[in-house]
């Protein structure tokens, strides 16, 4: 059987995200990761600058966590969380609230970013409902924002800035406004608040980096201006940590450098190192006390199958233990400032809209990319996995990359900005 048999044989028959698969490129075949190379069944590697969509912190196939996930798996693979549970997701589970700031104390575990978003959603209209105030079922959230592809997910992100136009009108409908950043959008929101406030559940933002809506960065200030505003009005604050968390924005959460603490956070993606797929959506004691009864109806009910997942959650225990042992948020520091260095060139080339970075997210925004496959395929030839979308070239790598590589990443994008090709004909 030749060597990509499977390539030609599978290919169509799957179904690939957010592709035209009629006029997209086919994807890579991908052989093997190592470190921060992606080895092609080609023979080729490139070195990644996006981690898997920001999960592999530790670089792939990283020792510690594949011995964790070997030895859980001769032990017990999964045990369904209804009525039964185990080491590893209860050990996890207090380790996270020991990380968190505050009272975060209650973690409800899934499997997905997106179904942790749809979990705090409905953890927060069953407060109030517990509560006794049931028309508290909206939520608040702002433009540039993306917190997932589920349907309570999709209508809570903006529909212009995310990839969910086409189902605009199908939505269940909730507020999406300008961040508070500036004098005039905070007294905006306070508005809307003060109309709408017998009806606002909570405030959904993802803290100092809205991520997948366009890598845009605000301040501190803003989300205490948040905290501020939703404890005037009675809404919960939910913060959406499924990009921010685990160090991605030079500390192990990003509400830890804005000095608050929401009501319920998101965790995923880097939380199990990009090994399997694993969420948790966190809550502060007082949430959990509404739902603390003698009445079963208020119970929280929900209980995806694999929540808990024993491998997922050995896999989360020995990432922590890597936060613990490796200087992981050094190197974080390190890398944001060789990427500022290596990037700002980009800002003085024609077409380039912004040059920025925070923590480990380096970010080259341009007028507007012309061919964003011809894009791609030209950093791959450069012999880097750098995945523009929108109007950004971003770089998002796993801490534990070289400063060489880090340097081949920045290099060519500098490079592949320089020749114009970004913003095509
Ligand atoms: C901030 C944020 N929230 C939610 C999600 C959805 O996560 P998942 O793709 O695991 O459903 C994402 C994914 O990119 C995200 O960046």
């Amino acid at each position: 059987m030749d060597r990509n048999h499977w390539y030609e044989a599978g290919l169509d028959h799957v179904w690939l995200p957010y592709t035209q698969m009629k006029v997209a490129p086919p994807p890579l075949a991908v052989a093997r990761t190592e470190g921060c190379r992606i080895v092609l069944a080609d023979g080729r590697e490139l070195i990644d600058g996006i981690a898997s969509w920001w999960t592999a912190c530790h670089g792939y196939n990283h020792q510690h966590i594949r011995q964790a996930v070997e030895r859980q798996l001769s032990v017990m693979p999964h045990v369904m969380f209804g009525g039964l549970v185990h080491e590893q997701a209860l050990t996890l589970a207090q380790r996270l609230t020991a990380l968190l700031p505050g009272d975060l104390d209650r973690v409800f575990f899934s499997e997905s970013g997106s179904v942790a978003v749809e979990i705090a959603m409905k953890m927060a209209q069953q407060y109030w409902i517990n509560r006794g105030e049931p028309n508290k079922t909206k939520f608040v959230t702002f433009k540039g924002g993306y917190h997932g592809d589920t349907t309570g997910a999709m209508a809570v992100s903006d529909p212009d800035a995310g990839m969910h136009d086409v189902f605009r009108g199908l939505l269940p409908e909730h507020v999406i406004i300008d961040l508070p950043a500036d004098a005039a959008s905070a007294d905006a929101l306070e508005l809307v608040l003060a109309r709408h406030a017998e009806r606002i559940a909570g405030l959904m933002i993802e803290p100092l980096v809205q991520g997948a809506g366009g890598m845009r960065f605000h301040d501190a200030a803003t989300l205490q201006r948040l905290r501020a505003v939703a404890d005037r009005c009675g809404a919960l604050l939910i913060f959406d940590e499924i990009f921010t968390g685990f160090g991605r924005t030079g500390t192990m959460f990003a509400c830890e450098q804005a000095g608050v603490i929401p009501d319920i956070i998101m965790l995923s993606k880097a939380l199990t190192g990009g090994t399997l797929p694993l969420a948790a959506t966190v809550a502060r004691k007082h949430v959990f006390e509404a739902f603390w009864s003698d009445d079963p109806r208020k119970a929280l009910m929900h209980g995806p199958t694999y929540m808990a997942n024993a491998l997922a959650s050995a896999a989360a225990n020995a990432s922590l233990d890597l936060f613990e042992r490796e200087p992981r948020l050094e190197r974080v520091k390190a890398m944001s400032e060789q990427m500022a260095r290596e990037l700002a060139p980009c800002g003085a080339m024609p077409g380039v809209r912004d040059v920025r970075v925070r923590g480990a997210i380096g970010v080259v925004e341009l007028e507007r990319i012309g061919d964003l496959h011809a894009l791609r395929a030209r950093f791959v030839a450069e012999g880097v996995f750098i995945r523009p979308f929108g109007d950004i070239i971003y770089l998002t790598p796993a801490f534990t990359i070289e400063s060489e590589e880090v340097a081949r990443l920045t290099g060519a994008i500098v490079k592949v900005v320089g020749e114009g090709i970004a913003r095509g004909p």
